[in-house]
């Protein structure tokens, strides 16, 4: 089966080199970046001896961890169409979400509109802000059809709609929603637009230019294999200024005159970031990038989706499997998600994992198994997932 994608070639890498910088992929079968990256070996130890030094040495370290700090925010913003001065560094792609979520002056009953298919990354702040400040949330279905979603957001907005906040790629069915269509809606009628890049940065090519929107969350320790408590958080740069900072501190304000009460933040990403910081850990993040580009950006997002195809292939061979993502990778990414007719996916993935050591991810909501195809996964990954699941089904 050949699926079209117009943003790139798919093609399978010979990643058999590749692999061996992922020592577990020798005891397991891991399909489930989209939970938790795997950092590769070099990455890992180059990022240890960043965070070696500076832990150890303070401030007489070498300034590796400050250098390459900077480096990997250039690098971030190229890899996302921003520029520099627009991207702060986060712990996760949750703290991203919550500097604009925070970062509204809510009064009550203002809404927003999300979907039903967010992470608690959102819907639970989103909850939060619901109690606290009495603000209304908005849920609508997913599609990956402009239209569709135009239509459904036209049914729930009101004049009260401040925000629309929704993954690009949702964790539950991978489905990858039209970014441009949503950040031009909302821009039209003066709504500010954000996406929870998740499980979007490092599986395919982002351009927060191309999607419009005001805000992009994003962390660094999945399909971006950087270490656990590295994020971004990219903003339009004349939006930046118009979120309150919930959080202010040594290094998030250009100008302070205490005695006269006057505190001026940068209108950069830089106002998020106060306090001494966790820096080995954004730096650390330059070195997964280090890894991924040594692979070559197109050559990943390719394997990606070739690898994607050959699943949803597999799976559409198998009448008792549904397939539950989109078909097409352009409305889709790494992430597929099947239904196993008549079986509990909880039990299924629990045998996986037991009996042939094969890792996945369990989505409640639809009783259905997601599997990550991961640039160090391979199409023996799949057939021996597709052989474990129709033995653990049929027992
Ligand atoms: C769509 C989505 N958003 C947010 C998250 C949470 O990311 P983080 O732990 O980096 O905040 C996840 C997965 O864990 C996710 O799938």
């Amino acid at each position: 089966m050949t699926i079209q994608t117009s943003s790139l070639t798919p093609k399978l890498l010979d990643n058999g080199v590749i692999r061996q910088a992922f020592p577990v992929l020798q005891e397991v079968t891991y399909l489930n970046v989209g939970t938790y990256g795997l950092m590769p070996a070099p990455a890992l130890e180059s990022f240890q001896a960043l965070q070696a030094e500076f832990e150890s040495r303070g401030v007489a370290s070498n300034g590796g961890f400050g250098r390459q700090t900077e480096a990997t925010r250039k690098r971030i913003a190229e890899m996302i169409g921003g520029s520099s001065d627009e991207i702060a560094f986060t712990r996760n792609a949750t703290d991203g979400i919550n500097l604009v979520l925070a970062g509204i002056d809510w009064q009550p009953g203002d809404e927003v509109i999300t979907t039903t298919e967010e992470h608690e990354a959102t819907n639970h702040p989103l909850t939060y802000l619901r109690q606290m400040k009495g603000i209304g949330v908005k849920m609508v279905e997913v599609s990956p059809r402009p239209e569709e979603m135009l239509a459904r957001l036209e049914a729930v907005v009101s004049p009260r709609t401040r925000l629309v906040t929704m993954s690009y790629i949702t964790c539950e069915t991978g489905t990858r929603l039209p970014a441009r269509a949503i950040s031009d809606w909302a821009a039209s009628r003066s709504i500010l637009s954000l996406f929870d890049g998740a499980q979007a940065s490092g599986a395919f090519s982002v351009n927060v230019q191309e999607m419009g929107c005001d805000f992009y969350a994003s962390n660094g320790h999945k399909w971006l294999g950087g270490p656990k408590g590295s994020g971004f958080f990219w903003g339009k740069r004349d939006r930046l200024s118009d979120l309150y900072l919930a959080h202010v501190g040594a290094g998030s304000l250009e100008r302070v005159d205490i005695p006269n009460g006057v505190a001026v933040a940068p209108a950069t990403g830089h106002r998020f970031e106060f306090g001494t910081r966790a820096w080995a850990l954004s730096a650390g993040l330059g070195c997964s990038l280090d890894w991924l580009e040594s692979i070559g950006w197109a050559n990943v997002y390719g394997h990606i989706a070739a690898l994607s195809d050959y699943l949803k292939a597999s799976i559409l061979a198998r009448p008792w499997l549904k397939l539950i993502t989109p078909l097409a990778f352009e409305d889709s990414s790494g992430l597929t998600s099947f239904i196993i007719e008549g079986k509990n996916a909880q039990a299924i993935s629990n045998a996986c994992r037991e009996r042939h050591r094969i890792y996945l991810r369990v989505i409640p909501h639809y009783n259905a198994i997601r599997v990550s195809t991961a640039h160090f996964n391979n199409p023996e990954d799949i057939d021996r997932l597709m052989a474990a699941v129709e033995q653990v089904k049929n027992e």
